[in-house]
This record gives C-alpha cells, structure tokens and sequence, in this order.
C-alpha cells in the first residue's frame, strides 16, 4: 500500500542547523525507514535564496522518500498541512550570551508561528521548538495556538540528554547503550539539571557505579549544563549537528515510541507533577507510545535533586512572567 506522505515543515531552514537537519529528514531518520515525507521549507525573505539552493541539493539526492519540497516566507502558507513542525529558525547566541538573552529577539518570531500553526496545521500537528531559548519560545507558540491541544508544543532538551549519557558513558567505560534513564529536569539552559540517580548503566543504579558525588556536583552537572557554551567557544558556532541529530531524535521517539524499560528528556508543558507549576514548559522523564508521551511518576526527588529542579523551574517561571510582560502571552 502506498502511504500518504507526512507534511514536514522546518523553519530557519537555511540556517546551520537546517542544513544539518533536511538530508537526514528526508532519508528517512525522522519518522521511519517506510514513510514518505513532504518538506515545507520556511525562512524569511534573506534566508530564501540559500534555502532554494539546499531544496536544490535535496533534489540532487534523488532520495526515495521525498516526495516534495516547497520553500515560503509565509508562516501561513509554511504551515498549511503541517503534520510536524520543526521550529528551529531563530537567532543562535553568540559568545558571552545567555539563551535567556534571546527571549525578546526570538520571542517575537514564535507568537504569530503559533497563530500561523493555530490556522493552518493538520489536525495531527506535533511541534518541537529548537530556537532558543527553546522552553519559552514553544510556551509564546502553544499560547497564541488555542485550539491545538497543549501537550503537541514540546521543547528539545533531547542534546542535553544526549550529551550527559556521552559524559557518564566517558567517566565509567560504559558503552552508550548500556546507560538507560537518564533525565534532564527543567530549562535548556545552564541550570537544567541532568539527573543520574534513578539512571541504569548496564542494569545497575548510575549513582551507585559513580559513587562520587563531587564529580556529579563540580564536573558532571557544569560539563552537560555548559556544553552549548563550550561549544560556540571552540567552534566559534553554536552546535549545530548535535542539535540536528537530537531534534531527529526527539522526533523519532515521540512518534515511534521508547524502548521498554527506558525513557528520554521532552520538554512538555507541566500538568503539576513533581511540584512543577502547571503550564509551563519544563523537562521531564516520559515514556512514549503510538505518538503519545507519558511523565514517568513515582521518582523518588531526593535533597540534592530537589533544590536543583526547583532551581530551574524558577527560572522557568522568570522567564515566563519576562515575555507575559513583553506582550508575547
Ligand atoms: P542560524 O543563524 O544558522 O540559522 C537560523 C535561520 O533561521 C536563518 O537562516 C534565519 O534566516 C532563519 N530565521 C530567522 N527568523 C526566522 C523566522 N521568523 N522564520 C523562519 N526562519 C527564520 O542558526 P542555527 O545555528 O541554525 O540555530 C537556530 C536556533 O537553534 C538558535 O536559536 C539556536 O540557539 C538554537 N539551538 C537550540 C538547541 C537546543 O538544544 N534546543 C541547540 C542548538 C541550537
Ligand atoms: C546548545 O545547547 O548547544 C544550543 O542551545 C546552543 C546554545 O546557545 O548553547
């Protein structure tokens, strides 16, 4: 049987990330091996000719699940259809910046893509927002979207997650595949806490194997919070295919599901569990299944986790009330 193609929409696809991102989307790593994907490319008028020149490239792939790209500087027409949407155009930070920084220069983008996804998404539309400061912005674009049911705005905390298993796997010669429930609580942003207490690294408790509380204090924790700086230090960039590759991730999890006995790190708006204010955006362990996630309850938060989501979640709340005042909610 020949399957309908899902509508894709990235925004900022000319950008780093973008580039990144639209090869691997269209070969299939997004949503599966088997299904067939439309792009909608959308950019600001600058970003157009660059964006026609990767739609040219895409073509000269010839890959078999693409079965079509279409590029606009209109988020009404971009998202017309959208099944996904893939926020990610936005402006990176630059050295000596904090995410927090972006909150009015990007902020402002988000509430009339929100408006636009509002209007003209399918019925099925599930949103991931790349753009920094990503919690924040995906809070402006399910705000100004009322009549798209909350929980499809996610933010991407998926490279933290990312980066804390690379980091534990480092410290105790591990492999990867063996660390499972690792999460990263809160913002994306340097006070998001990667958590290892209820995480299993070859079937053992994460904590237990590290036995070294300092580390987890002074290197572990800065190490993951701090990554994107360090980044943006070394490469003179922000990250950008460890960004494409945990928004594939992210995706792909979502829609195909987590593999039993694991789970990830979504930022999702709060529904109060874990003492996190209802409606904002924040990270949490889920679990997900047929294109739903689920928040893994029942973690016992001990002292040394509690004042580190607790710190996060506040935040979250300022940043928040910052873009309330700013007109963006
Ligand atoms: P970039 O500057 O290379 O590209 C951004 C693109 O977005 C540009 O082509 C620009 O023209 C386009 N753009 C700007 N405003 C737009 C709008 N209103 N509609 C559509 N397109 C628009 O930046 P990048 O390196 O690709 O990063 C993009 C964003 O992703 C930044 O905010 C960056 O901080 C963020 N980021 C987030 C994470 C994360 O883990 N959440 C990781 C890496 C980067
Ligand atoms: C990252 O974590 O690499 C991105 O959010 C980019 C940044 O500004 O740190």
């Amino acid at each position: 049987m020949t399957r309908t193609p899902v509508n894709v929409t990235v925004t900022g696809a000319a950008g780093q990330i973008g580039y990144a991102l639209l090869f691997r989307i269209a070969s299939g790593h997004l949503l599966g091996a088997d299904v067939p994907v439309k792009l909608r490319l959308l950019e600001i008028p600058q970003g157009m000719k660059a964006a026609e020149g990767t739609a040219m490239e895409l073509d000269d792939c010839a890959f078999p699940l693409l079965k079509g790209i279409d590029i606009f500087d209109d988020p009404n027409k971009g998202f017309e259809g959208a099944n996904v949407a893939l926020l990610v155009g936005a402006r990176p930070r630059t050295a000596g910046m904090e995410r927090g920084d972006l909150l009015s220069a990007n902020g402002g983008i988000f509430k009339p893509q929100g408006a636009a996804i509002n209007a003209h998404a399918a019925d099925d539309i599930k949103v991931l927002v790349v753009g920094n400061p990503a919690n924040t912005n995906a809070l402006i674009a399910q705000a100004a979207a009322p009549d798209v049911p909350a929980e499809r705005f996610t933010a991407m905390t998926r490279l933290d997650h990312n980066r804390a298993i690379s980091q534990l796997a480092k410290k105790t010669g591990a492999d990867v595949t063996d660390i499972k429930r690792l999460t990263i609580w809160g913002n994306h942003s340097a006070t998001q806490y990667p958590d290892v207490f209820h995480a299993e690294i070859a079937g053992k408790n994460a904590a237990e194997v590290v036995n070294d509380e300092l580390w987890l204090a002074d290197t572990f924790i800065p190490t993951v919070a701090k990554r994107g700086a360090a980044i943006i230090d070394a490469r003179g960039a922000s990250s950008a295919a460890s960004a494409a590759n945990a928004a594939i991730d992210h995706v792909h999890t979502w829609v195909n599901g987590t593999a039993a006995g694991d789970w990830t790190s979504m930022g999702i708006p709060s529904d109060g569990s874990y003492g996190v204010p209802e409606g904002i955006i924040s990270s949490f362990p889920v679990t997900t299944k047929d294109g739903k996630y689920e928040i893994v309850q029942g973690l016992d938060i001990n002292e040394f986790s509690r004042a580190r989501i607790d710190a996060s979640v506040a935040e979250l709340v300022e940043e928040r009330d910052a873009v309330r005042e700013l007109g963006l909610l």
